[in-house]
This record gives structure tokens, sequence and C-alpha cells, in this order.
């Protein structure tokens, strides 16, 4: 059955937990999506795990466009999340709905972009004209040259802005927030206080689902391994079988464990 923003609001009520991978092309999907993983996500992270680039920065709206196109022809039930590529909404809710309207055509059930409680707005132009918006807080890496890294955030007070950031998006009419590198205990206050799903990146078991990008839980980025992936194909032997793997430990909350946690 098709995994809607509705099924997803039902599991994050019920306790069930939600699993999701980013996907780049129609292969992994139909893969991904018969291992009953709800959520494909065509991330930003295609300009470094596919592209070979040093960042996501340089991901362009054809080229996302296309990418979700791809997933789209391989997925039957999986939800399709598209990454707002950098430059192509900041600017203006009218600019936002211009790229988000061309990823939904290419086959997106919802968009996701990056920032905090400044991109309300444009979260409630989108969500008005029927564009479901998942709001991507804590670590969000179009910002690697302003954070002058990819780090924690959210650690001690600036707590309260992270917070303040998901409460102000999900108000706006964000249908999920993704929390990517932020202390667990906060990542718990955060899904306790808002009335839509949770999916966490590093941010500890109690969210409502967990990302990984596809090339770093099967082993095959070479780049450097961060604290909360884990390579699910040193065990499995398969690339179905890691995945599989996958969606079993997420359902049954044994990914993520302490060592994976900030
Ligand atoms: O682009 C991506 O893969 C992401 C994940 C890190 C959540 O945004």
């Amino acid at each position: 059955m098709k995994i809607t923003v509705t099924t997803l609001q039902k599991m994050a009520q019920e306790g069930h937990k939600i699993s999701m991978l980013t996907c780049y092309d129609a292969s992994f999907a139909s893969l991904l999506d018969d291992a009953g993983v709800e959520i494909l996500l065509v991330g930003d992270s295609l300009g470094m795990v596919v592209q070979g680039k040093d960042s996501t920065l340089p991901v362009t709206e054809d080229e996302m466009a296309y990418h979700i196109a791809c997933v789209a022809r391989g997925a039957k039930n999986a939800l399709i999340l598209g990454d707002m590529t950098f430059g192509a909404y900041q600017q203006s809710p009218q600019q936002a709905f211009a790229h988000a309207s061309r990823l939904m055509q290419a086959g997106a059930n919802m968009v996701k972009l990056e920032g905090g409680a400044y991109m309300a707005e444009t979260t409630r132009f989108l969500a008005e004209r029927g564009i479901p918006v998942c709001s991507h807080i804590g670590l969000t890496p179009q910002f690697v040259n302003a954070f002058g890294g990819y780090r924690v955030q959210g650690k001690g007070d600036d707590g309260r802005r992270v917070l303040n950031d998901a409460k102000a998006l999900a108000e706006a009419g964000a249908s999920m927030v993704l929390m990517e590198c932020v202390p667990a205990a906060l990542a718990r206050e955060i899904t306790d206080s808002l009335p839509v799903p949770t999916i966490g990146i590093g941010a500890g078991a109690d969210v409502s689902g967990q990302v990984l990008v596809l090339h770093d839980m099967l082993g095959v980025y070479p780049g450097k391994k961060a604290r909360f992936v884990k390579n699910f194909m040193a065990e499995a032997g398969s690339i179905q079988g890691a995945v599989e793997a996958y969606v079993k430990a997420v359902r049954g909350k044994t990914f993520p464990a302490d060592e994976h946690t900030f």
C-alpha cells in the first residue's frame, strides 16, 4: 500500500518506527521498496556519494529532478522525499514554490528543506499550496561553510534554539521534522513536543524514525565514517540482507545504539 503523510502520522502516533534511506536510482528504489523502507530520500548527498563532490552544495535542480524521476519509476509503495537544492529555495517563498513544484512533478511526494525558524514563512507557503514539507534542522549540510565543518548542533544552551526551530516549523505546517546530529535528549524532547513525526540521523533512538545514507550503511562510501553510521553490509553479506537488517533494527529499536548517539 502506498505510504502517505497520513500513514506516517499514524505510525508515529502508534509508536511504529519509520525507516528511511537515501536512494538515487530505480534499481535501488525497487530493492528498498520491497524491503519495506517507508521513505526513500532522494537526498542532495547524491552530490557526494554519486557525483564524488566534496559537499552537497553543487547539486542542481535539474540533477535532483532527474534522480527523483529515476527513483519514482522504481518504487511502488514508498513515499518519495526530494531534497530542495542549495540556492533554489532560500530567496523567497515564491522561489521555493517554483523549485518544489518541479520536484513534485518529477515524482516527489514531499520535499525537504534545510533551515530553522526563519524558513517558517516558506514552509507555510508551500504547505498551504499542497506541498508536504519535511523540515531539516540541527546539522544542515548546506551550511557546511557557515558551520566550519560538520559538527553536532544543539549542545547545552543552544538546544533551546533547535527546539524553537522545530516548534516554529511544525506550527507553520511542516508534515515531518528531520534532525541531524543533535544530542539524543534534545531529540527526545523535540519529538515529545511536536504533533508531527520526527526522523533522526545521529539523534538517538527516541524519535519517530531513522534515516541513513544508503552508501554509508552499505559501507561503500570511501569518505570518513560518522559516529552515527552503522555498516549493515558487514554482517548481512548481501545488499538485500543489509537493507532488511536495517529495517528490522529500526523497527525493533536496536538501531541506533548508544555508540551511534551523541
Ligand atoms: O541528503 C541527504 O542524504 C540528507 C540526509 C543526511 C538526511 O539530507
